[in-house]
């Protein structure tokens, strides 16, 4: 089987290749095809992968015959040809665009993140149009092909790519799947015994029940304090928040029901996640040129950098994440479980980015929703959730509106609509200020451009 990585160059493509690297089932995916615009970021990435198969063929008995080959091309169709799996891991961009999301909404006094809020508005004004020409592309060169797409803002992108290619595509979030690990773990519990009840949109959800042989076991967790501090999530919000909710909320509904506190602790840093990132990734690519056969040796030191400071500009500087946490959300782990049980056949369940329909009632059908799921040969089914309580359906029948009006003025390249996004977000308080952030982002500018060569 091929699976194609689009934005090959990226730094958790090594993430991905470890997860097949560890995969012996039958059948399997033994090519990899890495696509992306930065032939450095190609080069760099494949002395890592390289160094990676080494490694593990090293460590166990398969040999480095097993390891699944891989190719590299700045060809977006020639890399989608012949695709069974595509993965759709693109920055339109790149972080320095990351930044200037960030800057432009937190000079205005309003929260500037990579997906939530305003930046997260101006991300997807900007990466619709190159999804929907991906999926454009996909249908020309790999019509069979399933897509995972872990481009963000993920679920609109999702959304928007389905209305070229239906239910062929899914969107992956680690962080609920991490969510639902840690509650089963801070009770002890095995996660792979436990159901995830859990409803919301990509970034804007909530674990409502956590099902133990039929019974929910959330309620024992919610009334024991200290098993609560072995949950990120729950020490994030404290106890007391979580527990007046009566479920636990999504790490990112931080930047909600925290908003100013969000707004001042970014905003007292002296870096953004983005500025951050942008230094550290720049160096990271410019010491595997200089030094390529330390190529995954770095990779590894970077991979735990980045990872143990996630969130840190919220957390607190005090507050460490926990080993596990910090080893890995999953990320990799679903788009495998994904692409195993679609071409394996072999049912399983995972909370995922699919259509609506009729799943969370009130919501547009075409809407993009986070649900479990029902995965097997045939493709993904949402199951159904618990429904959404009052407070949980208005801020996702909000926050929807606010992608859908994105989605739609990225593609008709309409500033009046994209301001109307911008003022209708949760956490813009003004429409002035969406007016400003219009101004401040050059939207008019960034639609005036060829679509690859946005602001
Ligand atoms: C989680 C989220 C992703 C997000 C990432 C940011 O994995 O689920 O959607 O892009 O965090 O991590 P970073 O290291 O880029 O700040
Ligand atoms: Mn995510």
């Amino acid at each position: 089987m091929r699976l194609t990585i689009l934005g090959g160059g990226g730094f958790r493509v090594p993430l991905v290749y470890g997860a097949l690297l560890r995969d012996h089932g039958d059948p399997r995916v033994d090519e990899v095809s890495l696509y992306d615009v930065d032939p450095r970021r190609l080069e760099a990435i494949g002395h890592v992968l390289e160094q990676m198969a080494e490694q593990t063929a090293q460590q166990t008995a398969a040999g480095h015959g097993d390891a699944p080959r891989v190719r590299a091309t700045t060809d977006l169709d020639d890399a989608l040809s012949g695709a069974d799996f595509v993965f759709s891991a693109i920055r339109v961009g790149g972080l320095e665009g990351r930044t200037r999301d960030e800057h432009v909404a937190l000079d205005l006094g309003v929260l500037g993140q990579e997906t939530t809020g305003p930046g997260g508005v101006a991300y997807g004004l900007r990466t619709v149009p190159e999804a929907v020409r991906i999926a454009e592309a996909v249908v020309r060169c790999a019509p069979q092909a399933w897509v995972i797409n872990f481009t963000n803002p993920a679920g609109m992108v999702t959304e928007a790519m389905q209305s070229v290619l239906g239910e062929r595509v899914v969107g992956i979030c680690d962080s609920p799947i991490a969510l639902a690990r840690r509650a089963a773990t801070a009770l002890g519990l095995d996660p792979a015994r436990t159901r995830a009840d859990y409803v919301g949109l990509n970034h804007l959800g909530w674990l409502r029940r956590l099902v133990l042989d039929g019974v929910d076991v959330l309620p024992r967790l919610l009334a024991d304090t200290s098993a609560l501090q072995g949950i990120e999530e729950a020490r994030l919000f404290g106890p007391d928040w979580v527990q007046a909710l009566g479920a636990l909320p999504n790490e990112y509904l931080y930047y909600y029901y925290f908003a100013r506190d969000a707004v001042a602790s970014v905003r007292s840093e002296p870096d953004t996640r983005g500025d951050f990132l942008l230094r550290q990734q720049r160096e990271f690519y410019e010491s595997v040129a200089a030094r390529p056969a330390r190529a995954y040796q770095r990779w590894q030191q970077v991979r735990a950098e980045r990872d143990a400071s996630y969130m840190a500009e919220v957390r607190g500087a005090d507050e460490e994440r926990d080993a596990e946490d910090v080893a890995g959300g999953g990320y990799e782990g679903v788009a495998l479980a994904f692409m195993a049980a679609v071409m394996r056949g072999t049912p399983t369940s995972m909370i995922l980015n699919v259509r609506n329909g009729t799943t969370v009632a009130s919501l547009p059908e075409d809407g993009v929703v986070e649900v479990p799921c029902h995965v097997d040969g045939a493709g993904a089914v949402p199951l159904s959730p618990t429904p959404p309580d009052q407070h949980q359906l208005g801020l996702m029948a909000q926050v929807k509106a606010v992608e859908q009006l994105t989605i739609r003025a990225a593609l008709s390249r309409d500033v009046g609509l994209a301001t109307t996004a911008f003022a209708l977000h949760p956490l813009v308080d003004s429409v002035t200020v969406a007016r400003d952030l219009v101004r401040g982002y050059r939207i008019a500018d960034g639609f005036r451009q060829p679509s690859t060569r946005r602001p």
